[in-house]
């Protein structure tokens, strides 16, 4: 199994180009169910998540293939089965996005439960309760999900929790149906609004993306797309707070500024200069070392739960202490035992870990055990003196395309060791 090996020390310095954002890339691929003509999305970075994504649509008879710009060229046109299988749905929980889109146009599917990160009890039970909602006849058994509609009908759905895959999975399935759908307490996340935007271009009716409340008028079908997608905003954000851990100074190109308020002013307090541009976001540390920072995860826009394990890592090295409190997911807090081994002083206090800041991370072997917990570990790594090993660092090649070549750019000591 590939690890990566980190020789701390290094301040970083330079421009890195930032990818495409991954939570935009997968639920727009999955539109391309929604429609019998092709469709075309560039900017596509190459991740495990996506690659994952394209077997899938794959299985079910959807032509694929991979055109310039990094984009990928999608065919559902002839597309012959309605089952995401769990050997493929487990890898990856975004997979549950085939289900609105295949019950819209398709009349059925059967999707296996999901698995994913190992962060929490995550269900999809507001997704098939929208799902049911528009008139789908929705039964769970052997792992699998199974619905049925002839057409699903438009309905007022009013959701419990902003969840952003299920405002992405009804969006889709509402935008063939016949009537006008309003999702009620809706995700107002960007990758949700660049979902929208794209099936606006299909010819859907959405409006109010990026508000908590979500209109959709059912068209009898859509077109195809040719799409560009949105920047990866937890990428710029990792890149950034990678320059604030290190006292270092990096400029994230192809970067969204607007999408990362939260983000931004945290980093700001931390000690960070920003200065911004149209797509375009540079923070200079000067060479100091960073002062602990107070973080409470929200949905967009509050700080992102996919940016609290970096600024954990952040204030392990920071003066003064931060409490860092998660209310998004429970039991998101995996890294804090490795950071720990580090040499971190971090006590977890239910949700919250309340971290003291130390003046260096002495280097140890470490295992990565979801996504953005893996990202939090690269970033210690680069500060820890001596050299860290990460072990399991597949996680990050689902969300970080190069991390480690992008980070090398910017004068890190990093390799990735093969077995
Ligand atoms: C998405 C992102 C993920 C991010 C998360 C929160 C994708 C592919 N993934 O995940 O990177 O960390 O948003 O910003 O876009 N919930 C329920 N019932 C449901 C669905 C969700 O109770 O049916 C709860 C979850 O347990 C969680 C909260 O809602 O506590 C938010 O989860 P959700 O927004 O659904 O996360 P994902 O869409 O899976």
């Amino acid at each position: 199994m590939a690890r990566i090996q980190i020789t701390g020390g290094r301040r970083l310095e330079g421009s890195v180009e930032i990818s495409g954002a991954k939570n935009a890339v997968l639920p727009i691929l999955m539109a391309s169910l929604l429609t019998e003509e092709p469709c075309r999305l560039a900017g596509v970075p190459h991740l495990k998540d996506v690659t994952t994504t394209m077997e899938l649509l794959g299985q079910m008879g959807v032509g694929i293939s991979l055109g310039d710009r990094l984009s990928v060229e999608l065919d559902a046109g002839s597309m012959d089965s309605d089952v995401a299988p769990y050997d493929l749905v487990k890898t990856m929980r975004a997979s549950i996005l085939v289900l609105g889109p295949l019950l819209a146009r398709r009349g059925e599917a059967q999707v296996s439960l999901p698995g994913g990160c190992a962060i929490g009890a995550r269900p999809v039970d507001l997704h098939l309760k929208g799902l049911t909602a528009m008139g789908a006849d929705i039964s769970v058994a052997s792992g699998y999900i199974r619905a049925k509609a002839k057409r699903l009908t438009g309905a007022r759905i009013v959701l419990d929790t902003a969840t952003v895959t299920g405002t992405e999975n009804l969006m889709m399935a509402a935008t063939l149906a016949r009537g006008t759908t309003v999702i009620e307490n809706a995700a107002q996340e960007p990758e949700v609004v660049d979902l929208a935007n794209c099936l606006n271009t299909m010819g859907a009716a959405i409006s109010g993306q990026g508000s908590n409340r979500i209109e959709i008028e059912g068209r009898e079908r859509l077109s195809g797309y040719d799409y560009t997608v949105v920047p990866d905003r937890i990428e710029a954000g990792t890149f950034l707070t990678a320059a604030a851990i290190t006292g270092g100074r990096v400029r994230a190109l192809n970067a969204a500024p607007d999408t990362l308020d939260a983000v931004l002013a945290k980093l700001e307090e931390a000690g960070g200069q920003i200065s911004t541009g149209e797509n375009w976001i540079e923070l200079d540390m000067n060479g100091r070392r960073p002062r602990a920072v107070d973080i409470t995860t929200a949905p967009y826009p509050g700080f992102p739960t996919d940016m609290q394990a970096q600024f954990t890592a952040l204030n392990a090295i920071a003066e003064g202490t931060g409490v860092v409190r998660e209310t998004v997911f429970e039991n998101r807090f995996m890294h804090v035992l490795e950071l720990q081994r580090l040499g971190a002083d971090m006590r977890l206090e239910g949700n919250a870990v309340v971290i003291r800041g130390v003046d260096h991370l002495t280097a140890a072997p470490l295992m990565a055990t979801d996504l953005r917990a893996s990202a939090c570990l690269v970033l210690a790594g680069l500060v820890a003196r001596g050299d860290t090993v990460i072990d399991r660092v597949y996680h990050i090649d689902r969300g970080y395309e190069n991390i480690e070549e992008k980070l090398r750019q910017l004068g890190a000591d990093i390799r990735r060791l093969a077995g």
